[in-house]
């Protein structure tokens, strides 16, 4: 298999997109170790392929919690070859209802917690000569949502994989970025405001401006991962890959 003797780590691993990036490693034979806040030894359970899996319960959003998981995968594998920064939480919040602490929890889940993974993994991967670090970031960068405290957590995620990407080139690492498009998980389907239009009349616009007339599934994006921790990717580093339909292509 593609990713036999590889040891990967996925963030917000326990459902939606995080969920689909460790079935799609696994199935490639990667040893899996899945994080998340909420226990994900059930699906761990259920994961295919012959590589060891690991379920590891933390907050990424707490420094002590992701120095923990770190020091657990080393203890248990002795490396990490993949990173998968795909946690998030995504609040809406307008500017006249934004507080401090609902920033820095955003913050600190959706960024500072790719920040602390990344720089816990490097010295291995450095020492390795090979690693691939892929964040979740998200189209909603590019769009006219009112959706300020997320919509910036993630503008810093894109920021964030190249700056990395700029960093760790030189030592055979390669930092990218998936960008999905409107994916119906369990997180987005409940994301609503208040006065707002329903998830599902969300979902069917978004269907109408792509030009793949499907709604996205999780495996979409989990695609774009393969390619982008396989062999193939080797040159490819420092970008944004908006897996959406085509909702950000430009053009009249
Ligand atoms: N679904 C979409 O339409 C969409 C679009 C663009 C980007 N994204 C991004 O994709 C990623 C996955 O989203 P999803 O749709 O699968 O959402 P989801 O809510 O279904 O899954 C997110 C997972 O992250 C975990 N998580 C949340 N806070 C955490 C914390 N502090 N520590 C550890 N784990 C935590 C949750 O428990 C959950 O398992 C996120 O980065 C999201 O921003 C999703």
């Amino acid at each position: 298999m593609a990713l036999d003797g590889r040891t990967a780590v996925v963030t917000g691993a326990a459902r939606g997109i995080g969920y689909a990036y460790c079935r799609r490693l696994a199935a490639e034979g990667a040893n899996v170790v899945a994080v998340d806040v909420d226990d994900p030894a059930d699906g761990v359970r259920e994961l295919p392929g012959g590589g060891e899996k690991l379920g590891v319960v933390c907050d990424v959003g707490e420094p002590s919690q992701v120095d923990a998981a770190v020091a657990a995968v080393l203890d248990r594998f002795g490396r990490c070859d993949i990173l998968v920064n795909n946690a998030a939480v995504f609040p809406f919040t307008d500017l006249d209802g934004v507080t401090i602490e609902l920033w820095r929890t955003v913050q600190a889940v959706n960024v500072e917690s790719i920040l602390l993974f990344s720089r816990g993994f490097a010295p291995g991967m450095r020492a390795a000569g090979w690693g691939r670090v892929v964040n979740t970031g998200s189209g909603i960068t590019l769009t006219q949502n009112r959706d300020l405290v997320y919509m910036t957590s993630k503008g810093t995620v894109h920021a964030l994989t190249r700056a990395l990407a700029n960093e760790l080139g030189e030592s055979g690492i390669t930092v990218n970025a998936i960008a999905p498009g409107l994916v119906p998980t369990e997180g987005f389907l409940g994301r609503t405001r208040t006065g707002g239009p329903s998830a599902e009349e969300v979902f069917a616009r978004v269907k109408d401006l792509q030009t793949v007339k499907r709604p996205s599934v999780p495996a979409d994006p989990a695609g774009a991962l393969a390619f982008l921790v396989s062999e193939d990717a080797d040159f490819l580093t420092g970008q944004i890959l908006h897996i959406d339909g085509g909702v950000t292509r430009t053009g009249a």
